[in-house]
C-alpha cells in the first residue's frame, strides 16, 4: 500500500482503470481489490486496510449495482456519498477508486448472465432470487477488469463470500478471494450501510441480532438437533422485537450445504435474516 494520495483518483472506464493498474505492473507492483457499493463505513475501510496488507497498491470500487436489486428494494433510496467516500478511502491506503457508471458496467445490448449454483441456493436465494445472478455477474466483471492479485470481500455477507468464491474456482479467474471478518460496533451488531435505515428504537432491537445467534451457535456446536436450535432462535429473534424472520440456519460452513444428520458433525456456521420495518438486517457467526 503507498502514501495516500489526496485527492484519490477517480477511473470512470475501465479503459482509465486498465491504464493505471497496467502502470503498477510495468513498476512491479501487485495488485489488491475491493469492491463495494459505497456509503462506505468501518466494515469497508477495514477491507481496504486488509487489502493493504496483501499487496503494494489497493483499488476500490463503487457502483450500485443494479442487477442485484429486485423492482420493490431499494435501488433508489440506497445511500449515494461518493465525495465522503472518496476521501475516507483515501485516509486508509487507497490508491484508486473506480467508479463507473450504469452505462459503462452494463451498455446497451448486454446479455449476459452468470449463475452460481452450490453455495447460492437456499438462504438468501429462498427470499431474493434475483440477488446472486446480479452479485456474481457484476463481481466477474469487476474482477476481469480491475485484474488484482487478491480481492476481498466481508464475511457479514457470508453467502456472498462462499458464492464469489465458487465462482472465481469455476471460471478460472485467478484473483485470490480473501474473506475478512465482520466489524460490530459496541453492541455486537454487524456493521452495514443499510443500519442507517433504523430509527433507535430499532437499533435496539438490532443489536440483540449477534446475541441470539451466538446463543444458537452455542446448541448448535454442543451436537442439539439443529431443527430445534434453529426454531428456538427464529422465536427469540421474534421475541427481541423482530417483525419477521427470513430464516435462521446452520449450515456446513465451507459450501453451505444442510446437515444431513441434523447435528453439526464439521465446520458450521449460522446465518440469519430478520426484518426491521423496511430494514432488512443479516449476520452470521462461526459455530
Ligand atoms: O457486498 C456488496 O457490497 C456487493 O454485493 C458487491 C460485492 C460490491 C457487488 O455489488
Amino acid at each position: 500500500m503507498s502514501d495516500n494520495p489526496t485527492p484519490l483518483p477517480i477511473a470512470r472506464t475501465v479503459e482509465a482503470l486498465r491504464a493505471v493498474v497496467r502502470d503498477w505492473r510495468r513498476q512491479g507492483f501487485t495488485v489488491a481489490f475491493v469492491p463495494t457499493m459505497g456509503a462506505l463505513h468501518e466494515g469497508h475501510l477495514t477491507l481496504v486496510r486488509a487489502a493493504g496488507q496483501h499487496a503494494d497498491r489497493v483499488v476500490a470500487s463503487i457502483f450500485v449495482n443494479p442487477a442485484q436489486f429486485a423492482a420493490h428494494e431499494d435501488l433508489g433510496t440506497y445511500p449515494r456519498r461518493e465525495a465522503g467516500d472518496a476521501a475516507l478511502l483515501a485516509g486508509v491506503g487507497c490508491d484508486l477508486l473506480f467508479a463507473p457508471t450504469v452505462a459503462e458496467m452494463y451498455p446497451d445490448g448486454f446479455v449476459t448472465a452468470v449463475s452460481v449454483g452450490g453455495p447460492s441456493q437456499g438462504l438468501e436465494t429462498d427470499f431474493r432470487p434475483h440477488f446472486f445472478g446480479g452479485v456474481a455477474v457484476v463481481v466477474a466483471k469487476l474482477l476481469n477488469q480491475v485484474q488484482a492479485d487478491v480481492a476481498v470481500f466481508g464475511e457479514k455477507d457470508y453467502q456472498q463470500l462462499m458464492v464469489v468464491r465458487r465462482m472465481a474456482r469455476d471460471l478460472d479467474i485467478p484473483t485470490r478471494i480473501i474473506g475478512a471478518q465482520t466489524m460490530r460496533d459496541s453492541h455486537g451488531l454487524a456493521l452495514s450501510s443499510r443500519n442507517a435505515y433504523l430509527s433507535e428504537a430499532e437499533l435496539d432491537i438490532a443489536r440483540r441480532l449477534n446475541g441470539v445467534l451466538a446463543e444458537a451457535a452455542l446448541k448448535a456446536a454442543d451436537r442439539r438437533p439443529l431443527a430445534a436450535v434453529e426454531r428456538d432462535a427464529y422465536s427469540d429473534l421474534l421475541k427481541a422485537g423482530f417483525e419477521r424472520v427470513d430464516y435462521v440456519a446452520v449450515r456446513r460452513a465451507d459450501d453451505l450445504a444442510p446437515f444431513p444428520n441434523g447435528v453439526v458433525d464439521a465446520p458450521a456456521r449460522i446465518l440469519a435474516a430478520a426484518w426491521l420495518g423496511k430494514t432488512r438486517l443479516i449476520d452470521n457467526l462461526a459455530v
